[in-house]
This record gives structure tokens, sequence and C-alpha cells, in this order.
């Protein structure tokens, strides 16, 4: 059932797409702050490597290129002198935040001839999920941003409960980390989410395609593993859980018999899954763990957790006290830190793989076929993609 055999060292050569994206795949919508966060006060951010300006005006959000185009202050110091625009803080450039027209130069009176000649370049923005989310491309038109998220958070009801946390690291580390199959059951055999889900000690596993995402199908699960001349590892060492019936191929059923009907309507067919530009799925009977993994640039990103459980009115209540209660803590937080931790000490590549990295080199895969199909689109609409293949 294992796909043929692994190469040997890997240097990322292999996948020419990926390896250029240092700084993040083009073309994507990513989440970048909450909806909260974001006031009539200019905020920067940097989102694959380029500094931003976001700002909310008349209860809109929008984003405009952090550097003023005179003498290259960054806007975000600036303020809103005017309905619908910013001005820059040095010698009040003023740009309109819709179109990043400059609509007026304070310090050169109300007939400044350079008005209307210079163009501030504009980033599309949405808001899903009670956060901010920034279009970066190459030009071309964002796609709906529906298009991109999780096909069951679009049009059925969920209470959501989210971190979104600053981490130091590549990008591609983080989402290696977060579909990579062997690290939940060793790395994380210390934490305290296992409380809640046993691990086996190994799985035996195929990769899948549906569609846009990749899922790791369990197979088999071994709950004790017999090492010749070495003995007996179980992964249960300092606490006793029941390994779960395997009722679905929704992994880690853990006690729950019945699996929310949302969920089910989906038919997953594994408990991982993993699509373009670095969204991981986990799929628990009752919720829907996410991780958004949001370049800032080559050696940061933004880790955004968020946990949907698909229900409303009245049955969200016990969400809030499960999800602040311990999910919070313990998912998002301890367990969380466990990957974290990881990201920052993984080295750049040569590597040598072993056979659960299967899963690494499908996702790579994914990402070098999505990104080819993506520049060639492009290249035929007169579009030029930034970060060619090396
Ligand atoms: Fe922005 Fe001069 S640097 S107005």
């Amino acid at each position: 059932r294992r796909a043929g055999k692994l190469p040997g060292r890997q240097d990322w050569s292999s996948w020419p797409h990926y390896q250029a994206a240092a700084a993040g795949f083009r073309g994507y919508w990513y989440p970048v702050c909450y909806s909260s966060q974001l006031t009539g006060k200019p905020k920067q951010i940097t989102l694959l490597g380029e500094k931003i300006v976001l700002i909310r005006d008349d209860g809109t959000a929008y984003a405009l290129k952090d550097r003023c185009p005179h003498r290259g202050v960054p806007l975000s110091e600036g303020n809103q002198q005017f309905p619908g625009t910013i001005s820059c803080p040095y010698h009040g450039w003023t740009f309109d935040l819709a179109t990043g027209e400059l609509k007026a130069v304070i310090t050169d009176g109300p007939e400044s001839p350079i008005c209307g000649k210079v163009t501030q370049p504009t980033y599309e923005v949405a808001e899903r999920l009670g956060m901010v989310w920034v279009f970066v491309g190459d030009g071309e038109d964002a796609p709906p941003i529906d298009e991109q998220l999780p096909e069951e958070l679009v049009g059925n009801a969920a209470v959501v409960g989210s971190r979104i946390q600053p981490r130091i690291g590549n990008w591609r580390f983080a989402c290696e980390n977060g579909y990579d199959e062997g690290h939940a059951k060793y790395l994380h055999r210390t934490s305290l989410w296992r409380l809640f889900k046993a691990m086996p000690v190994w799985n035996e596993t195929r990769i899948v395609q549906r569609g846009r995402w990749i899922y790791r199908v369990q197979d088999k699960q071994y709950w004790t593993a017999d090492f010749p001349g070495l003995g007996k590892w179980d992964n249960q060492s300092w606490f006793k859980l029941k390994p779960p019936k395997q009722t679905s191929n929704i992994g880690n059923t853990g006690s729950h018999r019945e699996v929310n009907p949302v969920i089910a309507a989906q038919e997953f067919p594994g408990f991982a899954s993993v699509s373009m530009p670095g969204v991981l799925r986990i799929a628990y009977p009752t919720f829907i763990h996410y991780e958004f993994y949001v370049p800032v640039d080559a050696e940061n990103h933004l880790y955004v957790g968020v946990m949907a459980d698909f229900r409303k009115g009245w049955r969200t209540l016990p969400f809030y006290l499960k999800y602040l209660g311990f999910v919070r803590w313990l998912f998002h937080g301890q367990f969380s830190a466990q990957d974290k931790w990881m990201v920052e000490v993984t080295d750049a590549p040569p590597e040598r793989l072993y056979r659960p990295d299967e899963s690494l080199l499908k996702w790579r895969k994914l990402a070098e076929d999505v990104t080819e199909e993506r520049t060639e689109r492009l290249k035929a609409d007169g579009f030029e993609p930034a970060g060619p293949p090396v």
C-alpha cells in the first residue's frame, strides 16, 4: 500500500516552486489579525515579506503597500486627515484607501499637479471567522475568499475559537510539522491533550487526494510495538487510555460514538488533511481544528489555530466552556507549543527522510503541481508571476 521507495537525501530542489517559496506562495488569501484589532488607527503587518498598512474606515477594512512613494516613509506611521483616505506623516501625501490614488498633497495645496499621477498599490481584503484576510497576488483579481476557505466553513453555522501567534521559523517547516505523521505520536506523547485523545505507536498510512486536499488515511493502527533486542513500547506510559474503536475514517474517535452531522456529511477520507497555501485540517468527530501557516517572511510565520464546532443557538454555550476551560490551554497552548519549539529548531535541508515522511513528500508535490498550474495560467493571461523556479 505504500507508494514506492522514498528518495534518499533531499534538498528541496525536486520541488523548485516549493523551494522558491521561502517567503510564501502568492495568489492566496491569508488571515493576518482579528477583525476586532483593526480600527481607524493604521496597523502595519508583514505578509510574504511585504510591508502592508491596514486600516478600517467606516466599517470597511483596507490594505495598501506600507511605503510612501515620495520618500519611503511607512504610511502606517500616518493617520486619517480626510474620510476614506490615509495621509503620510512626513509631507501629507494623501491616498484613497480603496483605489490607492493620490488624492491630495497637503503641503502642496489643493491644486497640486502630482495628484492623480501617483497610485499606491492596494491589496484586496476580506473578513471571515472574525479575522482580517489579505490577498497577495501577482496583479490578477483575487478569487472569492470562500473558494479558498475549507468548504465546510462556508454555509454552515459554526462556533469558533481561535488563536493567532507570531512564531519564529519558516512557514514551510510549520506546515510540514502540522501534517507530519510521526510527530503526533512521539513529540506529542507528553502533551496533556493526549489525556483526551489516545495515540497509537505507529500507523500504516496512505495519502490520498480528493479535490484540493490531500488526506492521511490510517489503514491500520498499532498500539504497542516490540522492537527486537530493545523491548516493548506502547506510547501510553504515564496514563492509560483505552485505544478507541476505529468507527470511521475520522481518527481518534475517543469516547464519541456520534459524528457531528456537518462533519459526517463531508465524508473525509482521513483524519488529517492539508491544502494550499498551507492549511491543515484535523477532523475530530465533534469539531474540526484548522491551522493556517501564514508566511510573514522567510524566517517568521503567523500561527493561526482555529477550532470550529458546528452548532448553533444555545448549543454553542458548552463550546465556550470547553474551549475557554481547557481546549485553549491544552491544545492551542501546550500541545501547540511543542510544535512551535520543533519549527524553531528544525534545520534547513539536506534531510534524510523515512517511511512516514511520505506525507511531507505528497504535500510538497501538491504545492509544486498547484503552483505550476497557476504559473502557466497567469502567463497565459499576460501576468508575470513572481518567484520563478530556480
Ligand atoms: Fe510621504 Fe513625503 S515621505 S509624504
